[in-house]
């Protein structure tokens, strides 16, 4: 089989250790021949992070936590040394406190709720703004997005407002870069264990109550999220923009499931 990604460099940011979706999305780049550089979120991260790129032969591995304006300058400024330009970027970031995903949503707080926004929404577009321009040739954004966007999903209050606001800015971003020929888009993944789902109370109830009724009656792999990744990082996807593709058993058509 043809590499669906060979020639292009590729940007993951979100990888955090091997159980991030971003993780399993660097992988399958890899695997289809893209050139890879990954970020870490801050010193804590880097060893296991700079471990996981080695594994993945990744090219470099670059700091980038996106509340922090002049890391992502500093980001643009390294990526412009390494590669005159990059054609796919993965945005797989979020961040709620734990309190606001397990107390009533009417509970969430001022600085929790702007807290999941800036890091959850605003920085898709801090990120689309910061590095389409180095996207010279095109290409494609992609971000990771929840079902609690638009559905009540219990416990996952804040983050569904962020994941809501992401959505519009796909959106809107979209239509801004449309011009340049960068498509953005967003994969609504269903839940998948991963250090960020477990800080949400009683997720594993909702990996069971998908599992049960979703139509194909599992749960959804990072690998089949990840190859929607590619699908989108691809040529293969050079008509689709401003998209939320699901990957996620379906879960997303079930009205009542018995
Ligand atoms: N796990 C699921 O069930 C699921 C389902 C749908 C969508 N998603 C989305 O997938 C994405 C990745 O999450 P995951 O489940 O792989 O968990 P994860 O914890 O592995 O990844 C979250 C990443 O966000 C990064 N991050 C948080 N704050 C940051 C900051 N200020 N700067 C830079 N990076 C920061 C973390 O370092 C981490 O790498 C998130 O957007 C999440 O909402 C997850």
């Amino acid at each position: 089989m043809p590499e669906l990604l060979s020639g292009k460099t590729a940007l993951v940011l979100g990888v955090a250790n091997k159980w991030s979706i971003a993780y399993s999305i660097a992988s399958a780049f890899v695997r289809e021949g893209a050139s890879l550089v990954l970020t870490y979120q801050g010193e804590r991260q880097r060893e296991t992070v700079e471990e996981l790129a080695a594994d993945l032969k990744a090219t470099r591995v670059l700091n980038c936590d996106v509340t922090k304006p002049d890391e992502l300058e500093q980001l643009v400024s390294e990526l412009k040394q390494l590669s005159p330009t990059i054609d796919a970027v993965v945005h797989s970031i979020a961040f709620a406190n734990k309190d606001d995903l397990s107390r009533p949503f009417v509970e969430t707080s001022r600085d929790g709720y702007l807290l999941a926004q800036e890091v959850s929404a605003y920085s898709l577009i801090s990120v689309a703004r910061a590095l389409s321009p180095l996207m010279t040739a095109g290409g494609s954004l992609t971000t990771l997005t929840y079902l609690g966007s638009t559905r009540v999903v219990q416990n996952y209050n804040v983050m569904g407002v962020a994941k809501a606001a992401l959505e519009a800015s796909v959106r809107y971003l979209a239509s801004d870069l449309g011009s340049s020929k960068i498509r953005v888009n967003a994969i609504s993944a269903g839940p998948i264990k991963t250090a960020s789902s477990r800080g949400i109370k009683d997720f594993s109830k909702v990996l069971d109550a998908v599992a049960a009724v979703a139509p194909l009656r599992r749960n959804t792999d990072p690998a089949e999220v990840a190859d929607a990744a590619v699908f989108l990082a691809s040529d293969l996807g050079r008509g689709v923009t401003g998209n939320v593709l699901f990957v996620d058993s379906g879960f997303q058509i079930v009205g009542i499931g018995l």
